[in-house]
């Protein structure tokens, strides 16, 4: 562990040459931060001064299997001193049995597999993939790609203009990039188009979608990209109608249908993937995160045969290249990573252990007048806080509801940042309900603590 010295240069060396994601090194330089993380062990994690913190979002909902899997490492280790990357135009064998594994693993025809380095890249990937497809099939003129309202996929200058949030503010970056479409998100609890229950915004949520076809034309729409479960809404889980009728929407109207299962894949929700739960086979997913595990950069564009197909042929395929596409490394940590998911029934632990957190949580509703709405499925949840649960109304910004949070939490042993009123959890799937029980009773004294300061505080 490093010396108290050590710390200090480290911090100060951190504040003066590291642009963090989201982070002001200013306000970080009052508040003595940046933490600064040595070691972890399933849930949990060590900073430099010998302090072990829960994870409560695993890195960004993403470490799936815990900290500290050394068989991962072992599997890097091996394949880098064998053979760290490849000549030009050539591939490895962890990279094709990882394409193998990744067919095996999706639903129906999923089954051909671009490996890429992150989320973005990934998202990148399928929309150039959904609009050479079009032009390849004799219909240029699809272009347009429709995403909901509060979405995320990504960070690059393409993914960055779909969905999108006051919490995303993207202003800096105008102008946007051509042929980005909005529809709402099915979130149930707060439905944009008046739904009151689960179906029914699910129903006119993918209504709508529909009604945005016909109205820009469908010769001009090339995909729909959506998460099958929506974080950035906190665990946003859509009516069972919305999946199943997104399909044939965009069946009918020749317009393809991406799943972005960046953070739901892998067992977030209780099942491998998430269409799974309403049995939609995608033309294409993608995927990052808990491919890995976070454990080394990887992600993929997972593509249907029949539409991957239309790149087959001399002079035909795909103009679109990364140097790190299919690295072996990568490659051979995924594999082991997926191993472990698998021998270990981590994606029941999800379901499980997810059940009984949602409960657990739910049952802080009743001391706690904040709490709004528990949600999610599997270990994809939230729980969304209010000022007012009959009007769902939120708080102020001079509350400063997620910065007064942040310091509660932490005081309580949780790495848990929030940057809203929704409490989203997505925790290494490795999680026990003893360690559920810590989360909970953590958020449990960081909201008694928040209401006694706001003078709401009941007991029941
Ligand atoms: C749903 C979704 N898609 C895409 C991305 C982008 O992934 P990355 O950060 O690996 O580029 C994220 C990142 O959090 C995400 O949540």
């Amino acid at each position: 562990m490093a010396s108290t010295l050590d710390i200090d240069s480290l911090r100060n060396a951190s504040l003066r040459y590291l642009w963090m994601h989201n982070r002001d090194w200013t306000q970080m330089a009052e508040e003595g931060e940046p933490s600064i993380i040595v070691s972890g062990e399933g849930v949990r994690v060590t900073d430099s001064e010998g302090r072990s913190w829960i994870d409560v979002n695993g890195g960004y909902n993403s470490v799936n299997v815990g900290y500290g899997r050394t068989e991962i490492a072992d599997a890097a280790y091996e394949q880098m001193q064998k053979l760290p990357y490849f000549p030009n135009g050539t591939t490895t064998e962890p990279t094709v049995r990882l394409a193998e594994k990744l067919a095996a693993i999706t639903p129906g025809s999923l089954s051909r597999v671009f490996p890429v380095s992150g989320g973005s890249e990934a998202n990148e990937t399928a929309l150039k993939i959904a609009r050479a497809y079009h032009k390849r099939r004799g219909e240029p003129g699809r272009y347009r790609v429709i995403s909901r309202r509060g979405s995320y996929h990504g960070t690059t200058a393409g993914v960055l203009w779909l969905g999108g949030s006051a919490a995303q503010a993207r202003d800096d970056f105008e102008p946007a990039y051509p042929g980005m479409v909005y529809g709402p998100q099915p979130n149930p609890y707060r439905c944009e188009m008046g739904g009151e229950t689960p179906s029914e915004c699910a129903v006119r949520c993918a209504e709508e979608i529909e009604r945005l076809i016909e109205f820009h034309g469908p010769k001009t729409i090339a995909a729909v990209i959506a998460e099958p479960v929506g974080v950035p809404q906190g665990a946003a889980v859509p009516g069972d109608e919305y999946w199943p009728m997104l399909r044939d929407i965009c069946d009918r109207h020749g317009v393809l249908l991406i799943a972005d299962e960046v953070i739901c894949g892998f067992g977030r929700t209780g099942k491998m993937f998430a269409v799974e739960h309403w049995d939609v086979v995608p033309d294409i997913m993608t995927v990052a995160k808990g491919i890995i595990s976070s454990y080394l950069p990887l992600a993929a564009a997972i593509v249907r045969r029949e539409v991957a197909d239309a790149f087959a042929g001399e002079d035909n395929y795909l103009r679109h290249t990364f140097t790190f596409a299919g690295h072996p490394v990568s490659a051979a940590a995924a594999l082991k990573n997926i191993e472990i998911l698998e021998n270990e029934n981590m994606v029941r632990n999800s379901a499980e252990v997810g059940a009984y957190f949602k409960q657990q949580l739910e049952g802080l509703a009743v001391d706690h007048p904040l709490v709004g709405d528990v949600r999610g499925i599997g270990l994809l949840l939230a729980v969304e806080l209010v000022s007012d649960r009959a009007t769902k109304a939120g708080f102020s910004p001079e509350d400063r509801i997620p910065e007064r949070l942040n310091v509660k939490f932490k005081k309580h042993g949780l790495i848990f940042r929030i940057s809203s009123n929704i409490l989203s959890i997505g925790p290494p799937l490795c999680i026990t309900t003893g360690e559920v029980d810590e989360i909970v009773h953590a958020i449990d004294l960081s909201l008694w603590e928040l209401e006694g300061e706001m003078g709401i505080a009941t007991m029941t």
